[in-house]
């Protein structure tokens, strides 16, 4: 693994290795013997606000002995229309990695190979792989390692972003069973199912069939960062995929809820629902933090292998 661009990149032993070592970093907060990034300079390239993707990066750096670098796209040249080609290439000669915020799928992947430097997408349209590792360790500190095996997992919301897709590969991956549920319109198209090709994965318009007897209820918000214009017309299709305590009367007797924040009180989730599963939900926002910690000491592990 020489960069994090996307779950489907990764194969499940991958998957396994960095949450192994996410778990082993959380256990050792405070108290690194190495310093996998002592000397290094790491970027952080942003398009997109961000709260939790960008402390958990700062911090994570430094932790591991790194010095973070946030360079917002809008004062950087990058802003000004320079190509991300000729923005990778000069930073691939000064800086040691990278993690990028941004819209294209395609802007981390040609960042990553004009760089020649580990990059991580720190979120894309596309994919959030960062978060999904950092919900699969919650996962596996709620329910225990490897628990998802056995498990029926739901997304409800938007079954067509960026979080229902690293979600879906990371079903394709590992093996559970995960629901998608979302209105006919949000569901992911056709020729993604087929990519995806995956029979563990259920599609359904209905949220009661894809909460039922769920352990894990995912959500996130309807509108996603670059999709504001479409608030209006998208909030009315969502409210009856709303994860409010009837919908999850039909879920696993011991469920929890996930939501990666930031989060729409009122809309995607009750305010109800979110303070009574607070705890795991801001222990997936923490887990942000030591998932990404095992990407970047992978990465800079491999770096010269
Ligand atoms: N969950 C997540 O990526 O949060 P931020 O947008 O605050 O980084
Ligand atoms: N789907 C959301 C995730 C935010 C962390 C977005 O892209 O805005």
């Amino acid at each position: 693994m020489k960069n994090l661009l996307s779950i489907e990149q990764l194969s499940a032993d991958e998957i396994k290795d960095l949450l192994a070592l996410g778990h082993q970093l959380k256990a050792e907060r405070g108290q690194h013997t190495v310093l996998p990034l002592k000397g290094q300079t790491w970027a952080l390239i942003f398009s997109k606000s961000s709260t939790r993707t960008r402390v958990s990066f700062e911090v994570g750096i430094s932790e591991l002995g790194g010095r973070p670098m946030f360079l917002s796209f809008h004062d950087i040249q990058l802003g000004r229309g320079e190509p991300i080609e000729d923005t990778a290439r000069v930073l691939g000669r000064m800086i040691h990695g990278a993690a990028i915020r941004t819209y294209g799928q395609d802007e981390v992947e040609n960042f990553a190979h004009y760089a020649q430097i580990p990059t991580i997408n720190a979120l894309t349209d596309e994919e959030h792989p960062c978060q999904i590792l950092a919900d699969l360790l919650t996962l596996e500190e709620v329910y225990g390692v490897g628990s998802w095996k056995d498990m029926k997992v739901a997304f409800i919301g938007d079954g067509d972003n960026n979080m229902s897709r690293s979600w879906m590969w990371a079903a394709k991956r590992l093996g559970f069973t995960l629901a998608i549920g979302a209105p006919d319109a949000y569901l992911p198209v056709e020729e993604y199912r087929k990519r995806i090709d995956c029979p563990n994965i259920i599609y359904t318009t209905d949220p009661i069939e894809a909460v039922k007897d769920a352990t894990i209820i995912n959500t996130d918000t309807w509108i996603s960062m670059g999709q504001e214009d479409e608030k209006q017309t998208k909030e009315l299709h969502f409210l009856p995929y709303q994860v409010n305590n009837e919908l999850l009367s039909h879920a696993a007797k011991q469920h929890s809820v996930f939501h990666c924040l930031p989060a729409y009180r009122g809309k995607e989730i009750t305010a109800e629902v979110l303070e009574a599963f607070a705890p795991v939900i801001f222990t997936e926002a923490e887990n942000r933090l030591h998932a990404q910690k095992a990407v970047l000491t992978t990465l800079a592990q491999n770096r010269y292998s």
